[in-house]
């Protein structure tokens, strides 16, 4: 880790409510005060695995093993996924786990982990406990699921994201996982019946809200059961100047008070040094060995374009490379959120407005639609995305300059989580700049803050302006090993970079000459039009055109001129100020100015979107390039019926398609066309449920093609 930053942006600092960058926090609150808070067992319910007082419970008790044994003579019943939809406990039994790998092949049907998942995990069956780092989508829950399934007893999720528990835990027992969630959204009837199951013994997995814990009757139930595990996901909500501070995580170190011989296991995507030292300290996790696993998302492509007309823009890319493709689009306010889908929807793209300001049951339906539907865009602040493990994100663009790199890169990961591949795409212009420093400027806070804010940006702007391989720069940023990657902008159409001390001496000498002859100050607008010798009518008010420097940058368009300014701006010899961004000289800009320094700049290619796109797989939308370039030809009406028997099955159970199979495991049975039951449950992605459950109407789909 080279960044010794902490993630501060606290983004209620933002503004007056228009920008928005958190849903406010009942989004994500579990109320225990909303009617769920009492007692839980001051209803009929009886425990019939014994009394409250069975004393507190360490994880390994011989009840709990027992139990599990007794369990394990129903092996042979049945086990279905339960009824869909519900917040009920699912299976009853299910066969011994075995060893971690024997769960990755059986019960997740994938042939190997992902890099660093073994390790966590043997480390964590073991009873030790782990910080573990890994990027967005790099596959953090398996690191807790195993685990939870190979030790005994249950293993107890904390997560802050109520919206999602529901389609986790419908994903789990798709594959034969007993899983249960509680959380304000059930009714005591709900509830009840996974209390129940904890208590018995009967659940592999419980997801719980943080907020829970701080309740009483929460503890004691916990001690009622055993407890395999504890899994704090999303575990930077502890930081405090987190992006996503929240304080009931604060009280997340009672876990190892009361049960301090359980496992635990925190998780996160953010990756710096100080949010990680910061996680340690909070949770008391003095004792766990840090895991951290590459951050490098190879599948996903990332681009960086100069911003002229942002829809337009993004309008090209969405039609001539992911046409029918699910993505989002991130904005930084509301009202552009609103004004992007309209315009999105308008030009025959469907596409889902998603912000703080929406209603909470606008926002569900919202999210509930993009992660059922096929092909959905959805356009929103960043209060949308956490957690959402939707596989087949194919495209993440930015409309706005991100904050910091932790908040871009958190957002581009959630494309291509099924490592198929993706497009991260940001247009980013001089107005970003101007925009987030006022932003800075203006934000709550001291002034150490503020500094870790331009900080944060600065890199981002860095990242940006470079010359070099995008992906390397991001890796470098979080202290990783940087490669070129050969799939990125940079790579793909390497920028040329220029000497341009001239032209930046020029466009400084103007704005020194407008602040020592004139007691003036203006923004990029007009110091581009006095570099042009333009005659506007702002230029004739202020008698601009009498300075020496009016009309010594006909070079250079209005459009190159403003990438001269951002470019100086990210290099620190230029900075912005107040309300109306107007620019001024820093102390390393006069050193420009005397010839010391030399000043290099990338020349922005004529058309860099397209010309990136000329290396991407040739003609038609990007669903069928890319199906061309991933598939046979023959394979792909294979695959197009698979995904229609998929659309009906999720239908027909009220689940996301995804919960079914992946794309990228109908991809695989497509392409191996395996004939019996042994050879599809050979492929990723096919354990041993969905084998028992769908494995004869999938190789029903394909006998009937052969037909
Ligand atoms: N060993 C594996 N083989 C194949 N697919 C895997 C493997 N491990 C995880 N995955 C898949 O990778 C995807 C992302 O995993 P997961 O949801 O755990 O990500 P995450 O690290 O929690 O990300 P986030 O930070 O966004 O929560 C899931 O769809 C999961 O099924
Ligand atoms: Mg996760
Ligand atoms: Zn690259």
């Amino acid at each position: 880790m080279t960044s010794s930053t902490e993630s501060g942006d606290h983004p209620r600092g933002a503004g007056p409510g228009e920008l928005d960058d958190l849903p406010p926090f009942p989004e994500f609150s579990d109320d225990p005060g909303d009617g769920y808070g009492g007692d839980p067992y001051d209803g009929p319910y009886q425990d019939p695995a014994g009394g409250p007082d069975d004393g507190p419970n360490d994880g390994h008790g011989l009840a709990g093993l027992a139990a599990r044994g007794a369990e394990f003579a129903d092996a042979g019943a049945a086990f279905d996924a339960g009824a869909p939809g519900g917040g009920g406990p699912g299976p009853a039994a299910r066969p011994p786990a075995g060893t971690a790998q024997e769960v990755l092949n059986r019960t997740f049907g994938y042939p190997s982990f992902r890099d660093g998942q073994q390790e966590i995990i043997d480390h964590v069956v073991a009873g030790h406990d782990a910080l573990v780092l890994m990027p967005t989508g790099g596959g953090k829950s398996l690191c807790y699921q195993i685990p939870a399934l190979v030790r005994p007893g249950t293993g107890v999720v904390v997560s802050p994201l109520i919206a999602l528990m529901q389609d986790q835990v419908d994903a789990l027992r798709a594959l034969g996982v007993r899983a249960g969630f509680l959380n304000s959204t059930q009714d005591p009837d709900e509830r009840r019946l996974v209390e129940a199951a904890f208590v018995a013994g009967e659940l592999d997995l419980l997801y719980l809200a943080p907020e829970r814990l701080r309740v009483e009757a929460t503890l004691r139930l916990l001690d009622r059961g055993t407890i395999s595990l504890f899994a704090i996901d999303e575990a930077h909500c502890v930081a405090q100047w987190g992006h996503d501070f929240r304080p009931d995580y604060l009280a997340l170190s009672l876990l190892h008070e009361r049960w301090p011989k359980v496992p635990r296991i925190a998780l996160t995507a953010t990756a710096t040094e100080a949010t990680r030292a910061e996680i340690a300290a909070r949770l008391e996790l003095r004792e766990a060995r840090h895991f951290v696993a590459s951050f490098d998302r190879p599948n996903i492509q990332y681009r960086i374009v100069a911003k002229s007309e942002p829809r337009r823009q993004l309008l090209h890319l969405l039609r001539t490379e992911h046409a029918g493709d699910a993505g989002i689009v991130y904005c930084l306010s509301r009202a552009s959120v609103e004004k992007t889908a309209e315009f999105l929807t308008a030009n025959g793209i469907p596409a889902l407005p998603y912000h703080a300001g929406l209603d909470a049951g606008t926002r569900a339906g919202n999210q509930a639609r993009f992660l059922r539907e096929d092909g959905l865009v959805m356009v929103a602040t960043i209060a949308f995305g956490m957690g959402i493990d939707k596989p087949d994100v194919r495209f993440v663009a930015h409309l706005d300059l991100p904050k910091s790199i932790e908040g871009y890169y958190q957002e581009t990961g959630r494309a291509g989580r099924d490592g198929l591949p993706s497009t991260a795409w940001l247009a980013y212009g001089l107005q970003d700049v101007v925009q987030q420093r006022r932003l800075i400027d203006t934000s709550e806070g001291d002034d150490a803050h503020r500094r870790r804010l331009g900080t944060h940006l600065d890199a981002m702007l860095a990242l940006c302006e470079t010359i070099e391989c995008r992906r390397a720069g991001l890796l470098a940023y979080f202290g990783q090993p940087a490669v070129t990657c050969g799939n990125c902008d940079t790579c793909l159409t390497p920028p040329e970079s220029l000497d341009g001390t001239v032209l930046a001496q020029k466009l400084l000498s103007t704005i020194v000459r407008l602040k020592r002859e004139r007691r003036q100050r203006f923004g990029a607008g007009q110091v581009i039009d006095i570099l042009l010798g333009r005659r506007t009518p702002k230029v004739l008010q202020f008698d601009h055109a009498s300075l020496s420097v009016f009309g010594v940058g006909t070079e250079l368009g209005e459009a190159e001129w403003r990438g001269v300014v951002r470019q100086l701006l990210a290099q620190g010899l230029l900075a912005v100020e107040g309300d109306y961004g107007t620019l001024v000289c820093t102390e390393q800009s006069d050193d420009v100015l005397r010839g010391r320094r030399k000043v290099m700049l990338r020349r922005e290619p004529e058309r860099p979107a397209r010309a990136a796109r000329a290396e991407r797989p040739p003609s038609g939308s990007g669903k069928a390039a890319r199906q061309a370039a991933d598939l046979a030809p023959e394979a792909v009406p294979v695959f197009e019926l698979l995904r229609a028997w998929r659309a009906a099955t999720a239908k027909e159970q009220g689940v996301p398609a995804y919960v079914i199979f992946h794309d990228a495991t109908l991809r695989e049975v497509a392409t191996a066309r395996p004939a019996s039951l042994a050879e599809l449950g050979g492929i990723s992605g096919v354990g041993e449920n969905k084998l028992a459950k769908y494995g004869e109407q999938l190789l029903g789909v394909l006998a009937g093609h052969q037909d």
